[in-house]
């Protein structure tokens, strides 16, 4: 049940096959994360085509220093929040860490996120043998899934910080193999954090999914960012790859659209956001 949106912009509900001719068309792909019903509407007011439950929520909502606290009944309850202020905006639920560590649990917790939450896809990080086998049999049931490489904020503390990767061409390279092995493992869409911009515009042209860079340049085939440093309220530094898009402006709904336009238009990632 979705609460009545009378702003709603009227337009035709994103799906996963028309992200797929968005790529296709050239045409930018605009993500933001939401973790509650009224951000929700204002994404969906603001024409956003992907809204993400992410589990930054753990950092921003619930003020942990990393995304590994958060729990399947967390990311329930928020995609649950989030379904019920949508009405177009195509619905992806981050799997929490570990929901994710074999098919059994990949699909019970995708169950719930889809059944229970209202999810349209399930975001799963890496690309490690379980997690291609979870990819392979959430896409059997016909639950597609946006893969997540790079920067995966799960990894934080075998990367050793919230580092950029992908620096050194070895490194480069295994991200590309990644993203094709995802993408062969059945992958819809794929989000690509933290890395150089050489190696977004590479991923991006090597596989037919779209990707959604986060920090991965503006060659990628659409943008995603955390509602909260596109507010410029960040619990802690906001970072370099994000911007406070309410600055100089007088409402959130004028920040949402800005950074949507922004998207579209190629502006934003601007070289500031970019990394080497
Ligand atoms: O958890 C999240 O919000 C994410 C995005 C930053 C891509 O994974």
């Amino acid at each position: 049940m979705y609460v009545d949106n009378p702003n709603a912009p009227a337009r035709k509900p994103v799906t996963v096959p028309g992200l797929h001719a968005m790529k296709a068309a050239g045409r930018k792909i605009v993500m933001l994360t939401a973790y509650d019903t009224s951000f929700a509407m204002q994404l969906e007011q603001a024409g956003v085509d992907v809204a993400l439950v992410g589990d930054s929520l753990g950092m921003v909502v619930q003020g942990h220093r990393s995304t590994l606290p958060v729990t399947l009944e967390h990311m329930v309850y928020h995609t649950a929040a989030v379904a019920r202020g949508l009405s177009t905006s195509l619905l992806i639920a981050d799997m929490p860490f570990m929901a994710d560590r074999d098919v059994p649990h990949a699909l019970e917790a995708a169950a719930r996120l889809v059944g229970e939450g209202g999810a349209a896809a399930v975001k799963l990080e890496g690309a490690a043998p379980h997690i291609l086998d979870a990819i392979g049999a959430l896409v059997a049931r016909a639950i597609p899934v946006c893969a997540h490489l790079g920067l995966t904020p799960q990894s934080v503390h075998k990367f050793g910080g919230f580092k950029i990767q992908g620096r050194e061409q070895d490194a480069a390279d295994r991200v590309l193999a990644q993203a094709q092995a995802v993408q062969a493992a059945g992958a819809d869409l794929l989000v690509l954090e933290g890395v150089p911009t050489a190696l977004g515009e590479r991923v991006t042209r090597a596989v037919t999914i779209p990707v959604i860079g986060i920090g991965a340049g503006p060659h990628c085939d659409g943008q995603v960012l955390v509602i909260h440093d596109v507010l410029g309220i960040t619990p802690g530094k906001r970072p370099k790859f994000s911007k406070d898009f309410l600055a100089g402006r007088d409402s959130i709904a004028a920040a949402i659209a800005a950074y949507a336009d922004d998207v579209r238009s190629g502006a934003f990632p601007a070289p500031e956001h970019c990394f080497n």
